[in-house]
């Protein structure tokens, strides 16, 4: 019989030096759905990656002296161990420096310049580099980046643009009568009522001021710009416009693809409109996840919150993140990491709940019938019935979840049958039939039986937690283990002979191992050095210094000075006027009628032609991304400080 094909995507990763336990949450995800589909019969395409391609590489593969290429292939060499450390099943890795790509994407660019789609422009605006993104001076805020907050830079260069309002109409109809094509439903709505219908801008393609990018074939200087050669990726990987695209033929159109709903707009607009153009069919399905938060919000290395999931594994074992991960996320929605409970989580639902219930039915049989399997008796009491018709139920359940990408209900379905196993034991009560030589043959069965469920939790267990199914299966000695085979529930072989085997989930000192990680974070969290202190001064130096509180009557930028502000102040009934370079932290209307601290005696300057009598005292971060004025509190002016 033909198999049925699905194909999966993740997005590809930027190469970072280390991704977060958030980053690995969309392949982790993925893979579930990936070996979710081989297990129940399909024909199964999963692809990952990496982005490559972009000024930021090029600028940090600078800033340590090396070719960006031999900088990237170390990251990506670490990213692909960290798959393997996390089980990740894909098919293909694809690397957008891989030549068959970068062949695809020029191909595509042509198409499209040649058909009309591309025209060549001049682009000014403001761009973030660590976020590689274009803004105009309306999305700025607090003139830096709307994104990440760091300062923007002023741009104009040479650039292809594609024109997307041409699709606009078509991409509106066709999210309209296909209500499956963005998941879930509510990032349909947003990305039709926030970005299509006030109408799409032209999106810029190709860039001239960087040269790390795929070449625009006819027009040397330009390389093609992110989102074009990133997207395209989902196709080159399979052939396309190759000369053998056999894979294309039979796994596209994409089933799915799987991203965090950050990229949401790329996937749903930009990319669609892309194939469009080029005449090819639109992926089935786009599922946006939510983000995993930790106790402050977004992970960053800024936040020093950053969890890391090497670290986490080796601690804990992969199946340990892996169900943390798939049943923590909500469907669609945002999930936290918090230690603690991972650490509950742990010792409630894989120590307690799976661990016990395997490690007991071993142990009560070697205690019992010396490790032998025994037949069941065909008679039935209640208690069998209903673990049987749980079991028995839960495949079609997980099946239902899956289908929705509903990851955690599947696996609350297949802890329905692990906890129904537990109540079964205390119902059946084992040890008391193992007292008595005339109970033999209803112990048989009621171990029968455990084994049975067992055995219906493992083989769905492969796509959640392949390494956990594994020691079960040989812990257990399972045999019949395809899916087809969870239609009855007589798969367990008679006459197999089980040993003690290990204890698959050691349970965690939780407060114990929170002390640990506490101590092992800090011994890594890089030393904080703050600035020199300058040489020592006297009290009579420092009296020198005359400081008072002012009140800002008027402020606004001057002309041509990017950093500049001029403010009007008021000393206590003189009017002074003060330049000062705080316009990338404060809007001259956030700053009207605040009290300050002035430097009232320092020498006046000129600044840009304007006057400046005196300085307003204000502290900065490190890096000068954070910038606060002195608040005096509501002294009157004049006011001296000390
Ligand atoms: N390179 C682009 C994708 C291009 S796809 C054609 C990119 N890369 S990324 O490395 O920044 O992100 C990879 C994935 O990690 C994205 O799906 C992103 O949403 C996800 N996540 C990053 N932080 C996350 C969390 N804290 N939680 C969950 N997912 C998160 O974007």
């Amino acid at each position: 019989m033909c198999k049925k094909n699905f194909y999966i995507t993740t997005p590809i990763y930027y190469p970072s030096d280390k991704l977060h336990i958030g980053n690995t949450y969309t392949t982790v995800a993925a893979d579930a759905l990936a070996r979710y589909k081989r297990l129940t019969g399909y024909d199964v395409m999963f692809l990952t990656g990496t982005d490559e391609h972009g000024q930021k590489i090029q600028q940090r593969a600078e800033a340590k002296d090396m070719q960006p290429k031999a900088f990237v292939d170390e990251i990506v060499a670490g990213i692909k161990d960290l798959w393997n450390m996390m089980d990740i099943s894909y098919d293909k890795f694809i690397r957008t420096t891989d030549d068959y790509h970068v062949k695809t994407v020029q191909k595509i660019f042509k198409k499209l310049y040649d058909q009309g789609d591309i025209y060549k422009g001049s682009y000014e605006g403001w761009y973030c580099t660590p976020c590689e993104s274009f803004f105009t001076d309306t999305q700025l805020v607090n003139g830096n980046c709307p994104d990440c907050g760091r300062p923007v830079e002023k741009t104009k260069e040479e650039s292809y643009f594609f024109k997307m309002s041409k699709y606009a109409d078509r991409l509106i109809e066709y999210i309209e009568t296909h209500p499956e094509f963005i998941q879930p439903e509510s990032r349909k709505n947003e990305m039709l009522n926030n970005f299509l219908r006030p109408g799409l801008q032209d999106l810029c393609i190709s860039r001239t001021s960087f040269s790390w990018g795929i070449p625009v074939e006819f027009d040397p200087g330009h390389v093609v710009y992110v989102w074009i050669d990133a997207l395209s990726n989902y196709i080159s990987a399979l052939g396309y416009g190759s000369d053998n695209d056999e894979l294309y033929k039979k796994f596209w159109p994409a089933d799915v693809h799987l991203i965090g709903k950050d990229i949401l707009r790329f996937h749903t607009i930009y990319w669609p409109i892309i194939l469009m153009a080029l005449g090819e069919p639109l992926p089935k399905q786009v599922f946006g996840h939510g983000w995993l938060l930790v106790d402050g919000g977004k992970m960053s290395k800024s936040k020093g919150n950053v969890v890391d999931p090497v670290l986490l594994v080796n601690e804990f074992g992969c199946d340990a993140v892996r169900y943390y991960l798939l049943h923590e996320i909500p469907f669609g929605s945002d999930g936290l990491y918090n230690s603690e409970i991972f650490m509950n989580k742990f010792n409630s639902d894989l120590a307690n709940d799976l661990g016990n219930l395997v490690s007991r039915t071993s142990a009560m049989i070697i205690k019992y019938f010396g490790g032998e399997v025994l037949a069941p008796s065909s008679e039935e009491d209640n208690f069998d019935k209903e673990l049987k018709a749980v079991t028995l139920s839960m495949p079609e359940k997980v099946e239902a979840a899956m289908n929705a990408f509903k990851i955690p209900e599947a696996l609350d379905e297949i802890w329905t049958v692990v906890r129904r196993a537990n109540k079964y034991i205390d119902e059946t009560t084992p040890w008391i039939l193992g007292k008595d030589e005339s109970k033999k043959d209803r112990l048989a069965t009621v171990l029968y039986n455990l084994l049975e469920a067992l055995r219906f939790v493992t083989v769905e267990l492969e796509a959640f937690l392949p390494n956990t199914a594994s020691k079960i299966k040989e812990q257990l000695k399972f045999e019949n283990v395809s899916y087809e085979s969870l239609k009855s529930f007589d798969g367990v072989k008679v006459g197999t002979k089980l040993e003690k085997g290990e204890v698959i989930f050691p349970r965690i000192d939780v407060e114990k191992k929170l002390e640990e990680l506490a101590a092992m974070k800090e011994a890594q969290a890089p030393k904080r050095e703050i600035k020199p202190i300058k040489e020592e001064i006297t009290i009579e130096d420092f009296e020198k210094i005359d400081l008072r509180v002012v009140k800002v009557l008027a402020c606004e930028p001057i002309k041509g000075a990017k950093k500049l502000l001029k403010l009007k102040v008021d000393l206590g009934g003189e009017e002074r006027q003060v330049v000062s370079g705080i316009s990338q932290y404060y809007k001259p209307e956030e700053l009207v009628g605040k009290n300050v601290v002035l430097v009232a005696n320092l020498k006046p300057v000129k600044l840009r032609g304007e006057l400046s009598q005196g300085m307003i005292l204000a502290a900065s971060s490190d890096d000068d991304k954070e910038l606060f004025v002195v608040d005096p509190g509501k002294l009157e002016t004049g006011s001296v400080v000390r």
